[in-house]
């Protein structure tokens, strides 16, 4: 490791903190000593541990270092698909940073956490109404947490039946998550192949659905892109064997206030709020994937439920089938509190425009690239599109070396090779929040890679070339990973 900066311009070359310490630093000034100085016990000192010493600038400038070197949705467009990072107004950062919200403690008695409770009581309501479900707990910290909530509380309903169901269908376009989340829970998972046009054949889910089977986990819209526009019809072919259909709502942000998911035939549903309501996606967390579900799995709820009784908030745990807890107090509270800022600031029809946004954005990136890249599914999509680099193939150009490239042109690349069902995929998902221009630019940049592919195939294959840390051998980092830089 290379100490200093100006090691490759103003790309700085940033040692560890204990490279760049030395003896006798110090980042503070200790006021004049007040009191008569006492001797202290060894013992009690001992060594301390291998710390660096450090002035203030050197601490200020590394970590302001480190900070340049990272990408954000605040620096550019952000276009991951499945796994939206969307710009999310700060307005709800700093309600979340209220102190009497950020400040409240866990422990407390409800009496005495009463806005707390009204808060969650409340967003409880606003995310039924968004789906159009009858009950919500807000406890899962994920959108894997909210399914394998559902997945409990599936078990405990056919328990409570009588019933034994040990399989649960889920279509090859379903997140991943969702038959590990179903498989934690017990249930084997029985693929059902989506059709031709990319999303759900009644007639199959109606071949694989028997007695034995749980029901079935839908992604709604899919990971396609698509929605499942017959989801109508396999909730009746489920419902009809007694079954259960599970939302994986996720991608919510395409439907809100468009689609009732009750109405569809769904009986559980989870939604990311790290996606859909105002707290950042990525990095693994903190995030909220609240379950919604219809009045038959209500009482599988998870405990404590928030109930109001003679105008005051109380939490009961007094509920025989609930399924328990499955999170310490609250969940994560404060991606409760910027979700319901979200939606009160936004408010009903707003939300709507969102979700409309969202699938126009895409829609507008999908017509403007479908002559350069290969479209998986030529349909309407919702609010993300995927492609692949089957045309590339030619010259021998990969998605990843296009996603690749796509950095030294100041991009951060969509997903790749997600969702499994097309090979090589590329899925954008541009958001809600992006502008024509931003949009078109990115197009433009896109649309210069693919041509700069036939040109030039091998300057895509050794890129990026304008980062700091050169193509790595993705391989080996798996494989030997080294964390210490
Ligand atoms: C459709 C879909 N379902 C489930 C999940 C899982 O959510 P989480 O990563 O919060 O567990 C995601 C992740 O973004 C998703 O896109």
């Amino acid at each position: 490791m290379k100490h200093g900066p100006g090691m490759s311009g103003l790309i700085l070359d940033e040692p560890l903190l204990w490279e760049k310490g030395k003896a006798g630093r110090r980042a503070y000034s200790m006021p004049d000593r007040d009191v008569p100085e006492q001797e202290i016990d060894d013992a009690l000192t001992g060594a301390g541990p291998d710390f660096p010493d450090l002035g203030e600038l050197d601490v200020v400038r590394h970590y302001t270092r480190l900070s340049q070197w990272n990408f954000g949705i605040d620096t550019g467009i952000y276009p991951l698909g499945s796994c939206t990072m969307k710009y999310n107004p700060k307005i709800n950062e700093k309600m979340a940073a209220t102190p009497g919200l950020a400040a409240a403690h866990p422990l407390l008695e409800a009496e005495w956490s009463q806005g707390i409770l009204q808060l969650q009581y409340e967003l409880q309501q606003f995310l039924a109404d968004i789906t159009g479900m009858d009950a919500v707990s807000l406890q899962p910290a994920a959108g894997a947490h909210g399914e394998m909530t559902a997945m409990l509380m599936f078990a405990a309903c056919f328990r409570k039946r009588g019933e034994q169901r040990t399989k649960i269908l889920i279509p090859d376009t379903a997140h991943g998550t969702n038959p590990a989340s179903a498989s934690l829970c017990g249930f084997t998972s029985v693929p059902v192949k989506s059709g031709d046009n990319g999303i759900l054949d009644p007639a199959d889910v109606d071949a694989l659905m028997d007695e034995e089977t749980a029901g079935i986990m839908v992604t709604n819209p899919n990971t396609l892109g698509l929605f499942e526009q017959n989801i109508r019809d396999v909730c009746d072919i489920v419902h009809k064997k007694g079954g259960l259909v599970y939302g994986d709502g996720a991608n919510m942000n395409a439907v809100m206030g468009i689609v009732d998911m009750k109405r569809c035939g769904i009986d559980a549903v989870h939604l990311n709020l790290h996606k859909t309501f105002s707290t950042p996606h990525g990095g693994g967390g903190p995030g909220a994937g609240p379950i919604c579900v219809v009045d038959e799995l209500e009482p599988f709820l998870p405990v404590p439920r928030i109930d109001l009784v003679d105008d005051r908030y109380v939490l009961n745990s007094e509920r025989e089938d609930s399924i328990g807890r499955v999170h310490g107090f609250f969940g994560n509270v404060s991606v409760l509190v910027r979700a319901y800022s979200y939606i009160l600031s936004m408010g009903g029809e707003n939300l709507k425009k969102a979700s409309q946004l969202a699938v126009l954005n895409a829609a507008y990136v999908k017509e403007k690239l479908k002559d350069t890249f290969e479209l998986a599914y030529n349909r309407p999509c919702m609010h993300e599109s995927v492609f692949s680099d089957a045309r590339q193939q030619a010259f021998k150009v990969t998605t990843l070396d296009m996603a690749k490239r796509l950095i030294d042109h100041g991009y951060h690349p969509p997903t790749i090779y997600f969702p499994l069902v097309v090979p090589g995929a590329i899925m954008i998902e541009p958001t809600e929040t992006e502008c024509k221009d931003d949009l078109d630019a990115f197009v433009d940049v896109f649309k210069a890679v693919a041509a700069e592919a036939e040109a030039n195939g091998e300057r895509l294959r050794e890129a990026p070339v304008r980062t700091k840390i050169r193509r790595l051998d993705e391989t080996l980092a798996a494989r030997k990973p080294c964390l210490r830089g």
